[in-house]
C-alpha cells in the first residue's frame, strides 16, 4: 500500500475498499450488452442523444457510448444532490443543463446511480418539457429503494446495501477513478 493507491484515503493511507463488488469485466461486458440494446431500441430515423448526469456517470456515459454501434450526439446536465457526506440532502441543485435541443430526439439520460430517485423525479419533467421522441433512463446502478415512474429502461446492475465507489461514483469526490465499484467500509469517511 502506497500514498499513490487509489483506494486508499488521502488523508491516512488507508485502504478503505472493503470489497469490489462489480469488476472491469463485470462493467464491460454488461455495458456492451447496453450498448447494443439501446442501439436496437431506438428508431432508425431518431437520433440518440446521451444525456450524462454529471460527475459520477463519466466514465459510464463515455464506455457506453462507445458500446452503441450507431452515430450518437452527447451532452451532460450537471445536478447535486449529494453534498459531502454519504446521505441525500433532499434537495437538487442543477448547475449545468443540456444546451443540445432534445426535440425529435431518442434521449437517453444516463445516469450513474439511482438511490432515492430525487434527482431523476425533479429532472425527467424538465428534460419531458422538450418533446423528445423518446425519453428514456439508462442507470449503471438501481439500489431498488424506489420505483421511478416511469422505470429505468435499462439498468447494469442492482446495488447492495451500502455505500458504493468507483467507476465514477465518489466519496467526497475521492475514488471517481477506481476502475471497479467497490463498497466503501462503513466506518471509512
Ligand atoms: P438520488 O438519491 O437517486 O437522487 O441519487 C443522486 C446521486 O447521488 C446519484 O446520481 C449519485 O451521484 C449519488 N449517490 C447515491 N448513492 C450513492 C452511492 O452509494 N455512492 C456514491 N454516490 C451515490
Ligand atoms: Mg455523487
Amino acid at each position: 500500500m502506497t500514498l499513490t493507491d487509489p483506494r486508499s484515503d488521502p488523508r491516512t493511507g488507508e485502504h478503505v475498499i472493503e470489497r469490489v463488488v462489480f469488476s472491469e469485466a463485470d462493467l464491460a461486458n454488461r455495458i456492451g450488452e447496453i450498448g447494443r440494446e439501446i442501439a436496437a431500441a431506438a428508431p432508425a430515423d431518431e437520433e440518440i442523444l446521451l444525456i450524462g448526469m454529471l460527475k459520477g456517470s463519466f466514465l459510464f456515459l463515455a464506455d457506453l457510448a462507445r458500446a452503441i454501434p450507431r452515430p450518437v450526439k452527447l451532452d451532460f446536465m450537471v445536478a447535486a444532490s449529494y453534498h459531502a457526506g454519504t446521505v441525500s440532502s433532499g434537495e437538487v441543485t442543477l448547475k449545468y443543463r443540456p444546451d443540445t435541443s432534445l426535440e425529435g430526439r431518442f434521449v437517453v439520460i444516463v445516469e450513474d446511480i439511482i438511490d432515492s430517485g430525487t434527482t431523476l423525479k425533479r429532472l425527467l419533467p424538465v428534460f419531458e418539457a422538450q418533446k423528445p421522441a423518446h425519453l428514456e433512463v439508462c442507470a449503471l446502478l438501481h439500489k431498488r429503494l424506489v420505483a421511478l415512474d416511469p422505470p429505468a429502461r435499462w439498468v447494469g446492475f442492482d446495488a447492495p446495501p451500502g455505500f458504493l465507489v468507483g467507476y465514477g461514483l465518489d466519496f467526497a469526490e475521492q475514488f471517481r477513478n477506481l476502475p471497479y465499484v467497490g463498497v466503501l467500509q462503513s466506518d471509512a469517511g
